[in-house]
């Protein structure tokens, strides 16, 4: 990820990425908020205080380096990973592709992370949880590609990064880990979920999927959720689909990210709030870039939203864009509350 810039999208995606994360940390640790803090934009998901609804969604600071610069630009929410037990390259370069004539990302990147402890050494002042309390952190977890035991892995890393998140992601979602999205369905869920659940923790567990799902899929996974009492679905990781792409590296494999995903997500935002009967709070990520659409999306039922592609493609001043058009939105429409906003189209 790198904001649009000039001099940035000539250089290759990851090395842009690198360099964008470094300069954030850095501007973070100087601690001067872009953006501004509008009270009335205050939630509460899953019994976490959220300043504002729109969060920085996985894979932007896979290992935690520059999350005060996120929430300097104006997040509430922040989550870093997806990481795995044990530090692993991913796949090799190049795995990020820009197609700016279709305002997307397509990335392979595979779980490449320096490991779950590295990041948490990292993470730990800044979360609600510890002394900094600048937002809420979010830690998304998952499986080494290697790993014999994938529940295992899973299991691991609920347990190290419970005591140090404001809420932990188990991420079955991402389709660069070969056989991943399988944990999805039927027993290998129900599995994994209640060995995730098991152990008694005050920390909340939300579980993100994939768009690319069939209708019983969604079901299954709606019913296992609740069975589980997992805290919140994030709707939704990337796609493997190329529903009209007009740049030539459409071809690339991997996940499709950004505008081309909103429909999608949009559609998936809708199947799960019909099956989970609003039963669960939804978290909608998926091609989410302006004030106009955070609204739409809380209207058509997610308590939150995240996003990552339109950052690289709006800069960094979105969030704050996004901020103040929302609380106008609310504002027009009468609502006293981002609470009071959520579903209002899906009932
Ligand atoms: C991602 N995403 C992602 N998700 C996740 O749970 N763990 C991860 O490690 C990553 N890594 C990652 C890398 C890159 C380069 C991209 C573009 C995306 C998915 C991301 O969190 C989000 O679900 C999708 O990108 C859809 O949102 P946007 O990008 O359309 O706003």
């Amino acid at each position: 990820m790198a904001f649009y810039h000039p001099i940035l999208f000539r250089l290759d995606a990851e090395r842009a990425h690198s360099l964008t994360i470094a300069a954030l940390a850095a501007w973070g640790k100087a601690g001067m908020p872009l953006a501004p803090n509008v009270p009335r934009l205050a939630t509460r998901v899953a019994g976490i205080e959220f300043s504002n609804p729109i969060g920085l969604a996985a894979g932007v600071d896979k290992d935690g380096r520059a999350i005060a610069g996120f929430f300097g630009l104006g997040f509430g929410s922040v989550e870093i990973g997806t990481l795995t037990p044990l530090a692993q390259p991913g796949n090799p370069k190049p795995r990020i592709f820009r197609l700016p004539a279709d305002r997307a990302v397509i990335n392979r990147l595979g779980f490449n992370n320096g490991g779950l402890d590295a990041a948490l050494s990292r993470a730990c002042s800044t979360a609600n949880k510890g002394s900094g309390g600048k937002g809420v952190l979010g830690i998304n977890v998952g499986a080494n590609k290697d790993a014999t035991d994938r529940t295992a892995d899973y299991v691991h890393g609920v347990t190290r990064a419970a005591p140090h998140a404001d809420y932990i992601t188990i991420n079955i979602s991402s389709p660069n880990t070969p056989g991943l999205r399988d944990l999805q369905h039927g027993a290998a869920l129900r599995d994994l979920l209640a060995a995730c659940t098991a152990m008694k923790s005050d920390t909340p567990i939300f579980l993100k999927v994939a768009p690319d799902l069939e209708p019983a899929d969604i079901d299954d996974i709606a019913r296992a959720a609740l069975d589980n009492r997992i805290d919140a679905l994030i709707v939704n990781n990337t796609t493997i689909s190329r529903p009209g792409l007009r740049s030539a590296q459409a071809k690339e494999t991997g996940g499709l990210s950004g505008a081309p995903l909103a429909p999608l997500a949009r559609q998936r935002l809708a199947d799960f709030r019909k099956a989970t009967g609003a039963a669960i709070p939804l978290i909608s990520v998926g091609g989410m870039d302006s004030g106009t659409e955070a609204y739409a999306r809380l209207r058509a039922g997610a308590s939150l939203v995240q996003l990552y592609t339109a950052l690289v493609y709006e800069g960094p001043g979105l969030p704050a864009r996004i901020l103040r058009e929302l609380d106008a939105l609310l504002t027009r429409d009468g609502f006293a509350s981002v609470a009071d906003a959520v579903g209002v189209d899906a009932r």
